[in-house]
């Protein structure tokens, strides 16, 4: 059964009709990648998803429960969500984190709480950051307590939005490795925005291409093709292989 199932979504702002009938499914244990040239809808799509924007018709559900009948509470526990550029107001980076337990925690945070954030942070290497304040932070370690505070949430669905833009190479490799293992580790499943088109080829099952409003395909690394890459970014390209990974060249 799928974990993810969106049917049907279309979402406008005002002025402008940005998702128009989009259906799809995730399924247990899989990284999907949004692509899509900017302004495509990427960001809006996740949001309408996670129910910070309503969307206009469809329906969303996560494992099995459709998102319009969930309290806040419980749909945090089933999907969280790092917003594009996160940023964060003054705490530490322990106690930002520490927030990603926010919907099992009943009055107080329990041993089990620390426990999970602990793990979190030395998973991601932020053990000498753990009591800086994380306004002093840079744009890549900021983007690593964000995903620290989605994995300390423990949902079924991680919704993650470009959530590599701002790290250097051994970092988004690192990054991208913790999320396909976070995935494969409790069988759940990662939908995650990206603009590193080989990045998302390495890490990614599956892989959504956008274009105009709808979905341009959806499926396995076969169908990121020269020809798909021309009709969704307007760049011819050649796909290559190199050291057992496939790879987009532009030309
Ligand atoms: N609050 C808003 N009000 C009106 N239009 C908006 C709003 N937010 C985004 N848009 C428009 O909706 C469209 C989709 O935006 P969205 O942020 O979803 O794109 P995206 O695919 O995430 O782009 P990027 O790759 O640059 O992050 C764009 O044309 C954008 O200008
Ligand atoms: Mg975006």
């Amino acid at each position: 059964m799928s974990i993810l199932t969106v049917n049907g979504l279309s979402f406008s702002y005002p002025s402008l009709d940005v998702i128009k009938d989009v259906s799809f499914e995730v399924m247990p244990g899989e990284v999907v990648s949004i692509l899509g040239m900017n302004g495509a809808g990427k960001s809006t799509l996740l949001k309408c998803i996670n129910r910070i924007l309503k969307m206009s018709s469809g329906s969303v559900a996560v494992s099995g429960c459709d998102i319009s009948s969930l309290s806040s509470r419980e749909l945090a526990q089933k999907m969280s969500f790092v917003i594009q550029g996160s940023r964060f107001s003054s705490t530490s980076v322990f106690d930002a984190i520490l927030l990603g337990r926010k919907p099992y925690i009943e009055w107080d945070a329990t041993k089990k709480d620390f426990e999970i954030v602990k793990d979190s942070i030395c998973r991601l290497g932020l053990e000498d950051y753990a009591l800086r304040n994380v306004t002093e932070m840079s744009g890549g370690e900021s983007q690593k307590v964000a995903l620290a505070r989605t994995i300390v949430q423990q949902t079924d669905v991680m919704l993650l939005d470009e959530p590599t833009s701002a790290l250097d190479l051994k970092n988004q490799l690192e990054v991208m490795n913790i999320v396909r293992e976070e995935v494969r580790r409790r069988n759940v499943a990662a939908v995650v925005t990206m603009h590193d088109l080989n990045l998302a080829l390495r890490f990614s099952d599956k892989f959504l291409m956008v274009k105009d409003r709808r979905i341009y395909s959806m499926g396995g690394i076969e169908t990121i093709t020269a020809g798909a890459i021309k009709d969704v970014y307007g760049v011819d390209a050649e796909i290559a292989e190199v050291g057992g990974h496939k790879v987009v060249v532009p030309l």
